[in-house]
C-alpha cells in the first residue's frame, strides 16, 4: 500500500537527491506520475491540495492514490514506494480527516501564524498523526506570493536560529523552508531578474546561505521546497502559440534545484510546470486538429507530455531514479 515518507527521505538524505512531490487532481495527472515513476524505478509523493480536495473529492482522491500503487505493480514496480500526502493543510480538522481518510503523509502549514501559534498546531497535528505512523511536514518562513490563501508581498526567509527549536517542540518529520521560491508560474518580476548574452531573464539566486544554516542548526534533518517549478520556456512558447497569453512566467532555474537536491532538501514540490505541460498540449491539439472532440484525443497527449515532463525531473534535476 501507501507509505508514509520516513524511510524515503532517510535514504534521499544519505543519498543526495530529492523526492518529488507532484501535485495531482486528475486521473490523467496521476497516470502519468506512476508512468514515469514506473519508467524510472523511483520513488514518489503524491499530493493533493486543499483545492484539488475541493475540485476532486477527498475520497475519490485517496482511493485513486491506492489504484495508483496496484497501477505501479502493474507498470512493472515489484515494490512501489508511492506517498499520498495533504499539500498544504490548513487546520488540525483538515489534517485529521486525511489521516482518517487513509493518507500516509500530511502538511500542516501555520508558517502564517505568530511562532507560538506555529508550533502549537503543529505539534497538535503531529501528536495526532503520529499514532497512525503518518508523516508530518511543517512549514517555518513565508514564501512570497500566494500560499494557503494568504498573499505575502515579499519572502520572509526562515530563521535558522529558530529551527532546532520548532522541530524539538513540534516533532515534525520534516520542515518545509523559505529560500526564495514561491508558487505559480511568475516567481520573479522581470525587475528582480537580470539578463544573460541572448536577452534572456536570469532570476535572482536562490538563498543558499539560508539553506545552509538550516542544515547546520539541523545535521540530517529532511528538508522540503515548495514553489519549485522550473515554468519550461517550451511549455510556454506553445502555450503562447496556440492562443494563450502568459505574460512574464519564469520559474527556478534547474541546476539551482539540482544544487538543492543534493543537500538536505529532499521533497520537492512541483505542480505549475505539471499544469503548464497540460495546457501546452491541449492547446496545440484544439489550434492543430479543431475537428477533435473525443477528449482523449487531447487529454493523451496532455498526459504523454507530463510524463515527459515527470521523468525528465527525476532523471535529470531531482537524482531519483533507480532509487527503489
Ligand atoms: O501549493 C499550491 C499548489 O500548487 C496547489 O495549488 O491550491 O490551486 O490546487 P491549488
Ligand atoms: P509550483 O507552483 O512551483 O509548482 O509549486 C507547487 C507547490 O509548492 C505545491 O505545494
Ligand atoms: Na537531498
Ligand atoms: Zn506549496
Amino acid at each position: 500500500g501507501l507509505v508514509n515518507t520516513k524511510e524515503m527521505f532517510a535514504k534521499a538524505i544519505k543519498g543526495g537527491y530529492a523526492i518529488p512531490a507532484y501535485n495531482f487532481n486528475n486521473m490523467e495527472q496521476l497516470q502519468a506520475i506512476i508512468q514515469a515513476a514506473a519508467e524510472t524505478k523511483s520513488p514518489v509523493i503524491l499530493q493533493v491540495s486543499k483545492g484539488a480536495r475541493a475540485y476532486a473529492n477527498q475520497t475519490l482522491l485517496r482511493y485513486m492514490a491506492e489504484g495508483a500503487v496496484e497501477y505501479a505493480k502493474e507498470l512493472g514496480l515489484e515494490k512501489p514506494q508511492i506517498v499520498l500526502h495533504l499539500d498544504h493543510g490548513d487546520s488540525f480538522e483538515t489534517c485529521k480527516s486525511c489521516i482518517d481518510m487513509g493518507f500516509s503523509s500530511v502538511m500542516i502549514d501555520g508558517s502564517s501564524l505568530p511562532y507560538d501559534e506555529n508550533v502549537a498546531l503543529t505539534k497538535k497535528v503531529v501528536d495526532y498523526a503520529h499514532q497512525f505512523d503518518v508523516t508530518v511536514e511543517g512549514e517555518l518562513g513565508v514564501l512570497a506570493g500566494v500560499e494557503d490563501d494568504v498573499v505575502a508581498e515579499e519572502h520572509t526567509y526562515t530563521k535558522p536560529e529558530e529551527v532546532v527549536d520548532f522541530v524539538t517542540k513540534t516533532g515534525c518529520d520534516s520542515l518545509a523552508i523559505s529560500i526564495g521560491t514561491s508558487h505559480g508560474a511568475n516567481k520573479f518580476t522581470p525587475e528582480q531578474c537580470t539578463r544573460d548574452e541572448h536577452g534572456r531573464l536570469v532570476p535572482p539566486a536562490l538563498r543558499f546561505d539560508v539553506l545552509e544554516g538550516v542544515e547546520k542548526e539541523l545535521p540530517g534533518f529532511p528538508i522540503v521546497l515548495h514553489g519549485s517549478s522550473s515554468v519550461p520556456e517550451k511549455e510556454v512558447e506553445t502555450i503562447n502559440k496556440y492562443g494563450g497569453a502568459l505574460k512574464d512566467a519564469i520559474g527556478i532555474p534547474e541546476e539551482q534545484l539540482r544544487k538543492a537536491a543534493a543537500s538536505a532538501v529532499c521533497k520537492i514540490n512541483i505542480d505549475s510546470d505539471s499544469r503548464l505541460a497540460m495546457t501546452a498540449a491541449v492547446r496545440e491539439v484544439f489550434a492543430t486538429k479543431p475537428a477533435e472532440f473525443d477528449p482523449r484525443k487531447y487529454l493523451g497527449p496532455a498526459r504523454e507530455n507530463m510524463k515527459k515532463l515527470y521523468v525528465h525531473k527525476i532523471e535529470n534535476v531531482l537524482g531519483s531514479a533507480n532509487k527503489l
